[in-house]
């Protein structure tokens, strides 16, 4: 068996489920942004092979599809970390000091200026202009849970627990 063959199956599996999506959204090209989503949400990013094979199943050009994918600071054009943590640094919480939080985090996850995910992929660390939840300044996100009135010590906390959770 030759490595072409070796890695076939996988790559097979990799692009059966973007079909499975394309299909379910009836391979119609104005569901483009529901059917990024979805690929998303599977692969945590919008990986560019992924992207052209959108893009040539719905019969629209690929820089159509990057030029959507580029649009919505939602989606993710590089690969992320298991665990997105988002600090808001919108008004309410900026006063209340989300630098610090910041600054706590990137020295404890070891990230230097210009580098937002950890070498083993477990965290990226993001900004975000407002979270919608003002009154719980300064907040931050940990995926889909919300954490509010957090100072440094607080996030490092958090951060600590998501490490022994995993085993790290
Ligand atoms: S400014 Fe931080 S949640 Fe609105």
């Amino acid at each position: 068996m030759d490595a072409t063959a070796a890695t076939a199956p996988q790559e097979g599996r990799k692009f059966e489920k973007v079909l499975q999506i394309l299909d379910g959204h009836g391979r119609d090209r104005s569901r483009l942004v529901p059917i990024l989503q979805a690929v998303q949400e599977e692969y945590r990013y919008l990986p560019e092979e992924v992207m052209s094979l959108v893009a040539t199943s719905l019969g629209i050009p690929p820089a159509k599809v990057y030029g959507v994918a580029t649009f919505y600071s939602h989606f993710a054009l590089a690969p992320k970390g298991k665990y997105v943590i988002r600090v808001c640094d919108g008004t309410a919480c900026h006063v209340k000091g989300s630098q610090d939080l910041v600054d706590a985090l990137q020295a404890r996850l070891g990230l230097g200026a210009g580098r937002k995910t950890t070498p083993d992929m477990m965290f990226t660390l993001e900004t975000v202009s407002c979270l919608g939840a003002c009154g719980l300044a300064p907040a931050m996100v940990v995926n889909e849970d919300v954490h509010g009135q957090v100072g440094p010590d607080a996030a490092c906390e958090i951060l600590e627990g998501i490490r022994k959770m995993e085993g790290m």
